[in-house]
């Protein structure tokens, strides 16, 4: 008799953003006349740069031609990708990344989400909350937690960003073998100073941890005090992965490239407590389960890293993060707390009550979708994340029907 994997039972019945497409689709169902502005699911919308886009032209003129049509490449990315990456994103900052230790995907969702493969399954567990979900549910999945109680899993070790720590989360007085840390945060938009990323990196090697360090948003810090890598902190390469991807910084997440770094330097320890590299790990499950992301992709990635593609995607970012100051600006016009926005792509409102309710007050009386942060964990109560991926005109449509709806504008 065949069974199911019962792990995926006790994940919490619904997935978030499939809630809030329920809840406005009822509402714009009820209501045909008032049009919705969606300021929540994390998706850009402005069109690639045109350096990327010539790019996939010349590639696919490439795939065209017998004499340079290319089939299966290598699973882990071309070399001319992952050495534009070692070069551009790390050793321009001083960090010391071979190309063979960057491991091209196509999105860092699927990496967040398949990295946990290599590690055992009675493992303790370090998650922030509030949290992007893959972290948690992919762990649930593989059976690493038990059953959900109040909203979270045993054998999850939460670390709490609140209002009394600037929503980022000081190490624990206790040990955990795997952490997951996300700067600039998805969904506070909070960043880590170097301070907090040493004391991480210090916590890891006492405690023989791995970080698993998502900088998605990477693309967003302008602070230059604020480290763009973990890898900048000493001793990272002995205790961190890090992944990246192409979809916030250059608008690819219909396109979808990423990446994950694994230094040859980290290791983690079998059951006789002989330390094993995880590089080789990564690279055997890469390669049996992944076939490489197309040629054109991979070439559209390496422009961005041209001169014309670096300014084009900074433009672009740029134009978000200018999103985020108007909706920053609006909410302190309302008397509204909030975080993120000056080095993220997302603002994260203390709206001093029920998320759902606020979720819902929004969108009945300004017709503004915000995701509730409450669907982001325990410690999302009380707050909604805005998103300032949208046109300039929804942003500031949207800003001035909030503005009106709830009457301080
Ligand atoms: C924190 C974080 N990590 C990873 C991802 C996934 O990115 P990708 O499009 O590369 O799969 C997202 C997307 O929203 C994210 O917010």
């Amino acid at each position: 008799m065949i069974r199911i994997n019962e792990n995926y039972s006790k994940l919490a019945a619904s997935y978030l953003f499939a809630d809030i497409a329920r809840r406005v689709g009822e509402y714009a169902a009820a209501n045909p006349g008032k049009p919705v502005i969606r300021l929540g699911i994390g998706d850009v919308t402005e069109p690639l740069p045109p350096a990327c886009v010539e790019a996939l032209h010349g590639a696919s003129d490439e795939m065209s031609r017998r004499a340079t049509f290319r089939g299966y490449g290598p699973e882990q990315g071309y070399p001319f990708l992952r050495e534009a990456v070692a070069q551009g994103d790390y050793a321009a900052r001083g960090c010391r990344i071979e190309p063979d230790e960057v491991f091209i995907s196509d999105g860092s969702k699927c990496d967040c989400g398949n990295i946990q493969e290599i590690f055992a399954t009675d493992i303790r567990l370090a998650i922030p909350d509030p949290v992007y979900p893959v972290y948690v549910d992919t762990n649930v999945m593989a059976g690493r937690t038990g059953a959900a109680a109040g909203g979270r899993y045993e054998g999850i070790l939460y670390l709490e960003s609140t209002p009394a720590n600037g929503y980022v989360p000081a190490v624990p007085g206790e040990p955990a073998d795997l952490v997951y840390l996300c700067f600039p945060n998805n969904p506070t938009g909070a960043v880590a100073t170097r301070g907090q990323l040493e004391a991480w990196v210090d916590y890891a090697r006492r405690n023989r941890a791995v970080i698993l360090y998502d900088s998605a948003y990477e693309a967003y810090i302008r602070d230059p005090a604020v480290p763009h890598s973990i890898y900048e902190i000493d001793g990272a390469r002995e205790v961190a992965i890090e992944f990246r991807s192409f979809s916030k910084t250059a608008g690819f997440t219909g396109l979808r490239c990423a990446y994950a770094v694994v230094p040859k330097t980290l290791n983690a320890w079998d059951r006789a407590g002989k330390p094993q590299a995880l590089h080789p790990l990564w690279n055997r499950r890469h390669t049996t389960k992944f076939n490489g992301v197309s040629y054109p992709v991979q070439r559209a990635a390496a422009a961005t890293y041209t001169a014309d593609g670096r300014s084009q995607t900074r433009a672009l970012t740029d134009f978000y993060l200018g999103n985020a100051r108007l909706i920053r600006e609006a909410m302190a016009r309302l008397g509204l707390k909030c975080v993120g926005g000056d080095n993220a792509p997302y603002i994260w409102v203390n709206v001093g009550r029920d998320s759902w309710e606020f979720f819902d007050l929004l969108l009945t009386r300004a017709q503004v979708v915000c995701t509730p942060g409450a669907g982001f964990g325990r410690c999302g109560e009380g707050h909604v994340r805005i998103s300032a991926f949208n046109s300039r005109e929804n942003v500031e449509a949207a800003l001035g029907r909030i503005g009106a709806a709830l009457g301080r504008a």
